[in-house]
């Protein structure tokens, strides 16, 4: 038997004042996203923004359906629409806001599993670690360089 440890690294900032300029713009673009979720049974609006190396900004938000798993999260519809608008462009940073509307969420929210996998898919095509950030509705926000970070053992083409 032989025990294997996974590390992974986080950044954790106090505010999104101590990010760049760049980000704080990428987030605020998440944050308009956030308002035209569609979340009548959650109540829990997400809002995600992409930035390409093509400059282009993609956004999206959380969708539901009265048949709930037909729904989608608002990274995967950002980044599936990345994919079908922009095809050869690089994935650089995703920025993620994400909170309830019953009362203020502080606690960063990161992706889940479902949307990790998704991210996945597009870090291993391009070869390009893509940065991540993510936030509540206010308070700290969390950095992580690669989607690898957040999804260790990864599922990909290299097992097909
Ligand atoms: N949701 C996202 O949009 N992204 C995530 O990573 C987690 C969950 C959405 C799905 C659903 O509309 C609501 O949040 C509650 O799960």
């Amino acid at each position: 038997m032989k025990e294997i440890k996974i590390e992974s690294t986080l950044y954790v900032y106090n505010a999104i004042e101590e990010l760049p300029n760049e980000i704080q713009n990428l987030m605020n673009k998440a944050t308009q996203a956030r308002e035209n979720a569609y979340a009548p049974y959650s109540k829990f609006k997400v809002g995600a923004a992409i930035l390409l190396d093509n400059n282009e900004v993609v956004t999206g938000s959380n969708q539901e359906n009265a048949s709930y798993p037909s729904g989608l999260c608002a990274e995967r519809t950002a980044i599936y629409y990345a994919g079908a608008k922009f095809p050869d462009a690089k994935i650089l940073k995703m920025a993620i806001i994400a909170g309830s509307t019953k009362n203020v969420t502080s606690k960063p929210i990161p992706p889940c599993g479902a949307c990790r996998q998704a991210i996945a898919e597009y870090e291993v095509k391009q070869d390009n670690h893509i940065e991540i950030y993510f936030m509540g509705e206010t308070g700290k926000v969390v950095k992580s360089n690669s989607l690898k970070n957040l999804l260790p053992l990864v599922f990909d083409k290299s097992v097909l």
